[in-house]
């Protein structure tokens, strides 16, 4: 017997009958009701996936029992059976949401390949449905490894917020957790089974961000050959995630704002004024308010963005949260590789506990995962982690030209984010400062820093 449930519903006792005959033959659960009034009763106690119904009966009509359903449970697929002919009812079944309909009398065959493709149907909607599930378990507030009261009083101003419709600014240092916290606010919230849209401010160029942002009409500007739909409107129920928040351009910012005050927007190229219901949620690792002092962040913009405000504190101020996050780390990466490796010895919890954490917990799972990976025995020793914790933070040397692995232009990137992560290591990450000291904007370090995942 297949797992998949039908119900026949007719007055007619031989029409009824032959049906529920030829699809227990085909091995399908049956079940029968001669009115729409015992289809919804049989509907509440057993778990339908597909429902066959006559459209003129006595009592409710084949019309209202399909809404009934709908408004019920829209996951159950309803084929209606008109009569020959009758092409406005079949019109009407399928305006009121039917998955299909047959006219009479039934062609088998026909019957059989509409079943076929609800089954199918109805596979796709199940397995969506657990991944959304996984994906809101991984995201969970309990997946952030914390015992810090200041973080888990954060975390309960966060857990709150997520009930709520208001914007969420988080701001913290690179690498303390600030999108793990976005998502789990997502995810936690009325709109956790609707998407998240992640817009990394930072890696998009400035001339594009506008359209990424609220898309484009075709011909908008050179380059633009198709109309585009910007991530404004994919996330349309759901969430905005707007990640590195301070690196949005002035001109940007005013939309933004618009977009904030009004829930409308318009296309790049376009002159439609678009209204979407997009929850926001940013985040940045800059300082915001002295970049409204220096008026590169407007005020007003400022303010839309920081209803709620969450400050993530950076790991060397909550020392407390590295045994427990150590721990974590070592059994996702034993498992990962594939390693029994089950702690780490005293005297290199002892280094890990003393250093300072520039890249904050990023850092620390970059450490453990290289040391689970390294380590010969099953307990990590001091021995697996970075000469730099001993040596108390001195950046690495340039290694020699022969270093550097593959031809020229790999010799290039390879030598380049070298030069990056050691100016980046030797400011504690300080981005403002290492740009400063390669010569470079801030903008192409940090397209840079995503290019080759220094974070
Ligand atoms: N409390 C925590 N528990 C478990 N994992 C954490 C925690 N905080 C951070 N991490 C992990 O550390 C890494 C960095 O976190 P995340 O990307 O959220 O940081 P971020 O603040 O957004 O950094 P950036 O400013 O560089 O974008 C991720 O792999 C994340 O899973
Ligand atoms: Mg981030």
């Amino acid at each position: 017997m297949k797992d998949f449930t039908i119900l026949v519903v007719d007055d007619e006792k031989i029409q009824r009958e032959s049906l529920v005959g030829f699809l227990k033959k085909k091995k399908y659960r049956t079940l029968a009701a001669d009115s729409g009034e015992r289809a919804l009763e049989l509907i509440d106690r057993h778990a339908v996936d597909l429902v066959l119904s006559d459209v003129k009966m006595t009592g409710i009509s084949g019309y209202q029992l399909l809404r009934e359903i709908k408004s019920r449970n829209p996951d159950i697929a309803v084929v209606m059976m008109t009569a020959f002919g009758e092409i406005a009812d079949a019109v009407q079944a399928m305006k009121d949401g039917a998955f299909d309909y047959l006219t009479k009398p039934i062609d088998l065959d026909e019957l059989e390949v509409i079943i076929e493709r609800a089954e199918r149907l109805n596979h796709l909607i199940s397995e969506n449905r657990q991944l959304k599930a996984s994906l809101q378990e991984r995201h969970r507030f309990g997946n952030i490894i914390t015992s810090s009261p200041v973080m888990l009083e954060m975390l309960s101003v966060a857990a709150r917020a997520a009930q709520s419709k208001a914007a969420v600014l988080i701001e913290g240092e690179s690498g303390t957790g600030k999108e793990l916290i976005a998502q789990a606010i997502h995810y936690a919230g009325k709109r956790g089974d609707r998407p998240l849209i992640t817009v990394n401010c930072a890696a998009i160029p400035e001339n594009l961000l506008e359209s990424e942002l609220f898309g484009h009409e075709k011909g908008a500007f050179t380059g633009a050959v198709a109309q585009k739909i910007g991530m404004v409107e994919k996330a349309h129920m759901g969430t905005l995630f707007l990640d590195e928040v301070g690196d949005i351009p002035l001109t940007v910012q005013v939309k933004l704002l618009r977009f904030l005050q009004f829930g409308e927007f318009q296309r790049v190229g376009g002159t439609e004024v678009k209204k979407v219901d997009v929850r926001l949620i940013a985040a940045t690792n800059r300082n915001l308010r002295q970049l409204v002092a220096e008026n590169k962040f407007r005020e007003d913009f400022y303010y839309r963005l920081n209803v709620v405000n969450i400050h993530v504190p950076p790991l060397r101020k909550r020392k407390e949260d590295i045994p427990l996050l150590v721990d974590y780390f070592i059994k996702k990466f034993s498992t990962e590789n594939d390693k029994p490796v089950r702690s780490l010895s005293k005297e290199a919890m002892d280094l890990l506990m003393k250093y300072d954490y520039p890249g904050n917990v990023r850092e620390l799972e970059n450490i453990i995962e290289q040391a689970v990976v390294l380590c010969r025995e099953d307990v990590i020793t001091k021995n697996d982690l970075p000469v730099t914790l001993s040596a108390g933070l001195t950046p690495a040397e340039v290694p020699p030209l022969e270093y550097y692995p593959g031809n020229f232009r790999e010799k290039v990137e390879a030598f380049e984010k070298d030069l990056i992560l050691d100016a980046l290591k030797k400011h504690n990450f300080n981005q403002t400062r290492a740009a400063r000291e390669l010569g470079i904007n801030e903008r192409n370090l940090r397209y840079k820093i995503q290019k080759y995942h220094l974070r």
